[in-house]
């Protein structure tokens, strides 16, 4: 038994906050921001607007896609590390609004590899049979813990949901899914603060309560770690680069991505990328990509598609499967 997509579904918020605005906010340039980063515009939650509100319409759009009711979900897993509150966890409240009850809700928190996790962890309650309808999410509100006087940081990240549906079936579907992390790199990217390591009175009040990277040694380990997942997995399942139809990576930046490529000798035609437009959204930035190729037309029934992310934790994983 594979688990299958059967449907995927985006959000992206309507706020743009372009290049050009960025610069009127920090010491920053369009020109350097897209040169070292690809990235032209990201979209920012309002401020009424959380996590969970981006997931469900990502979800709603998945679930129309893929032709199933609230009725049919019967597991329900987020990726994120922007939730609402400590908890519910974005699944229940997720799970509350589409009217849904008892089935499994909950979220992975992995950074910006969290959508490569739950889908990993959804893929095998599928295919040994104990789900038959599994609803998967990459959802994010980083704008809320991007420092935005800090310019190293806050031109990379952007909001938004995007959202898969799987589904069994006997033909393929996702053939393979691996995951990885190394809690060593902890000082080159993280956030410092949780309501267990707090200290003032109230969470969220303290001193640099903002996202903390060391973005040119996380560079250098991120295309190390991209290349070599990618090249692992293919290795592992006997398929030559050139049979891929498409590379979906996580959206960080361009020549991270441009080096993946590269040591697959993929022609950036068959990368899908979204990061000129969306920015660095962590969990939601594959699925989101996802999306958008599958809606444009690009990405096609039965082909063959390796996504691959890398964030925080460090965590890393990737996925092959048949569309
Ligand atoms: O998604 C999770 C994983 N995250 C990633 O994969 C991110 C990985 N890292 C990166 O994408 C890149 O390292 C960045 C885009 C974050 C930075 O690019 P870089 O080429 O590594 O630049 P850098 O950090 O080495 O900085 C080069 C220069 C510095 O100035 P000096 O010291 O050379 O004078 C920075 O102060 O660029 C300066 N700089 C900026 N200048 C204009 C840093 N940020 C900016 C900015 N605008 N926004």
């Amino acid at each position: 038994m594979y688990a299958r997509i059967a449907g995927t579904g985006s959000y992206l918020p309507e706020r743009i906050l372009g290049n050009r605005e960025l610069e009127t906010m920090v010491d920053t340039t369009d020109e350097w921001i897209r040169e070292r980063t690809g990235i032209e515009r990201r979209h920012i939650a309002a401020e009424t607007q959380t996590t969970a509100d981006l997931a469900e319409q990502a979800a709603r759009r998945a679930m129309e896609a893929a032709g199933v009711t609230a009725a049919d979900i019967d597991f329900i897993v987020v990726g994120t590390t922007t939730p609402d509150v400590v908890f519910p966890n974005v699944g229940c409240l997720l799970q509350e609004r589409l009217g849904i009850r008892g089935c499994p809700a909950f979220s992975v928190e992995a950074a910006c590899s969290g959508f490569m996790y739950a889908l990993s962890i959804a893929e095998r309650f599928i295919a040994t049979g104990r789900v038959a309808c599994a609803l998967v999410i990459g959802a994010e509100t980083l704008s809320r813990i991007v420092d935005w006087s800090d310019r190293s940081t806050c031109v990379l990240f952007g909001d938004g949901a995007g959202a898969v549906v799987l589904k069994p079936s006997s033909e393929p579907g996702i053939i393979a899914c691996q995951l990885g992390a190394d809690g060593h790199y902890q000082d080159l990217l993280y956030h410092p603060y949780g309501p267990s390591r707090c200290p003032g009175p109230v969470f969220g009040d303290q001193e640099g309560h903002f996202i903390h990277m060391k973005g040119n040694e996380v560079f250098k380990v991120a295309v190390k770690t991209l290349e070599g997942i990618a090249e692992k997995m293919l290795v592992d399942n006997g398929v030559d680069a050139a049979e891929l139809d498409w590379l979906i990576p996580h959206q960080a930046n361009l020549r991270i991505i441009q080096a993946t490529a590269k040591r697959l000798r993929m022609p950036m035609e068959r990368v899908v990328l979204t990061l000129q437009d969306h920015g660095n959204t962590s969990a939601a930035s594959i699925p989101m990509a996802l999306d958008a190729a599958v809606r444009d037309g690009r990405v096609q029934r039965g082909e063959l598609l390796l996504l691959e992310g890398f964030g925080g934790g460090f965590t890393w994983g990737a996925c092959l499967l048949r569309f």
